[in-house]
């Protein structure tokens, strides 16, 4: 059981906090992890009553909860620990009011979860020192993207720093939560046979996909002005990249992990120049089919500029420039409205020095997120009968069967029960979001001073074709 504490989450009305926040909260309620003194409250702008609130909350649980997990007596105990409080985040008067209403803490810890635009995560922070809420046993959960640029992530690290100290602070890439994120490490550092061939003498190349047949959904206002790169590239994709490449960490605890990441994302080797043109694509999804369903260009989405030229997908060939891995190309790529859901990493390794045999003789480790999460190693065999005739199959490992769980964990759950035990190993360091950006702010800028305008692709596709040609040109192509 962790801490008792208040959790406060602001943009309590948001899709993300009634879509994943509250569910995963109601699951760790259930499965008795949070304290008995536990009070969770939503904080919006909306005038509602408390009743209402847990209307809405209970309307959008009941959609993302299987309907097997949803029981009605613990989700009545659970709304008993749950209340709404109507307040104006950009309002410093509002704070003295949730002072008063949160009262003296009473040996109970506060922990404020920012669910809403990176706009508001300084002010917040400042009215929340103002109001005398900002002890030094609060925590501050930041959600990503910190800021669209570096000198903006900058300013608000530094901001927030001048509120909580970075122990406090928890800066959460719900990727890093998934199970099989964290198997990726599993497999990295606790197997012995895999750190040999784990660099370029034995690997071609990495490819790290994440592709979504969603489109922008109720989030059309902040999507176009993130854009695939800033949603997407920038934390969850390289936050993937570091866990492939980074070197094994001398312990697993939070500062030993996050200074090996944070090394790999300085040895990114910048991408500027003709760089940005020759190893970057962007791409914006037209009108098309998914599933059998028409669906809207991304310009005529809600929320959405017309003439809008923000990404919905991009692709960019990254390089580690350090000893491990320099020459071997990661491939990185992320859209929306594309023809399925999946994401993977795949490990592809050089062929056998000398071929003995016929037909392409490669290894590859596939390291699937999305939608199974299975892991597999794809050897070359004899097919049966005369003659040497070579074979692909799959050694698998499809972690569900194995384990038999009834439930998957959700990322937000796992990383919420981490928030509550103080443990940061699994959230991004200051020094970690500002590498990130460093490395994404010439490309950006690259993009902007050749006035690359986005590819278009169809709804339902693979996305841009020069997205195909930024592997078909150098003999690979995208794992499918
Ligand atoms: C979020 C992005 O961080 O991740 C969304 O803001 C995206 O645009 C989502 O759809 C994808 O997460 P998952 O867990 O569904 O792959």
């Amino acid at each position: 059981m962790t801490i008792p504490c208040d959790i406060l989450v602001f943009g309590g009305t948001g899709d993300l906090a009634l879509h994943k926040l509250l569910p995963a909260l109601y699951h760790l309620y259930r499965e008795a992890r949070l304290h008995n003194a536990v009070r969770i409250i939503a904080l919006a702008r909306r005038t509602l009553h408390r009743d209402d609130y847990l209307k809405l909350a209970e309307r959008h649980c009941r959609v993302q909860i299987a309907r097997d997990d949803f029981d009605e007596e613990v989700w009545r105990r659970f709304c008993a620990r749950l209340d709404y409080f109507a307040m104006d985040a950009a309002q410093s008067a509002d704070f003295g009011r949730l002072a008063r209403y949160l009262g003296e803490p009473g040996g109970l810890s506060r922990i404020y979860y920012l669910a809403t635009a990176p706009n508001l995560f300084v002010p917040i922070a400042n009215h929340l020192r103002i109001a005398g809420l900002a002890d030094p046993e609060a925590r501050i959960v930041l959600e990503k993207p910190i800021g669209h640029s570096l000198e903006s992530a900058t300013a608000i690290n530094q901001a927030i720093g001048a509120v909580f100290d970075e122990s406090q602070v928890f800066r959460i890439d719900h990727y890093l939560g998934k199970e099989t994120v964290q198997n990726l490490m599993a497999l990295r550092f606790a197997n012995a046979l895999l750190e040999p061939v784990w660099r370029n003498g034995q690997v071609d190349h990495v490819q790290i996909s994440v592709c979504e047949t969603l489109g922008v959904e109720n989030r059309g206002g902040y999507y176009d002005r993130a854009g695939a790169t800033r949603d997407m590239l920038q934390n969850h994709l390289l936050q993937l990249l570091c866990l492939v490449a980074m070197e094994p960490p001398a312990q697993f605890e939070a500062e030993a992990v996050r200074d090996e990441k944070v090394k790999i994302l300085r040895a990114l080797k910048p991408i500027t120049g003709q760089d940005v043109q020759d190893k970057t694509v962007r791409g914006q999804y037209s009108a098309g089919h998914i599933g059998g369903q028409e669906v809207p260009a991304y310009y005529f989405e809600k929320d959405v500029d017309n003439d809008s030229d923000t990404e919905t997908f991009v692709a960019v060939q990254a390089q580690v420039d350090n000893w491990r891995w320099a020459g071997v190309p990661f491939y990185l790529r992320t859209g929306k409205r594309m023809a399925r859901r999946s994401s993977q990493i795949v490990i592809q390794f050089k062929p056998v020095p000398h071929e003995l045999f016929s037909g392409g003789q490669v290894n590859q480790l596939l390291i699937q997120l999305q939608p199974d999460e299975r892991i597999s190693l794809r050897m070359m065999t004899k097919s049966p009968g005369k003659g040497m005739r070579l074979e692909p199959v799959e050694l698998n490992l499809n972690l569900a069967q194995v384990f038999g769980q009834t439930r998957r964990w959700e990322a937000y759950e796992r990383l919420l029960l981490d928030v509550l035990e103080g443990d940061s190993t699994l959230f991004m360091r200051r020094d970690e979001v500002e590498a990130a950006w460093a490395w994404i702010d010439p490309i950006l800028n690259g993009w902007e001073e050749h006035f690359q305008a986005p590819r278009p692709y169809h709804a339902g596709s693979n996305g841009p074709e020069q997205a195909n040609s930024l592997l078909t040109r150098q003999g690979r192509h995208w794992y499918s």
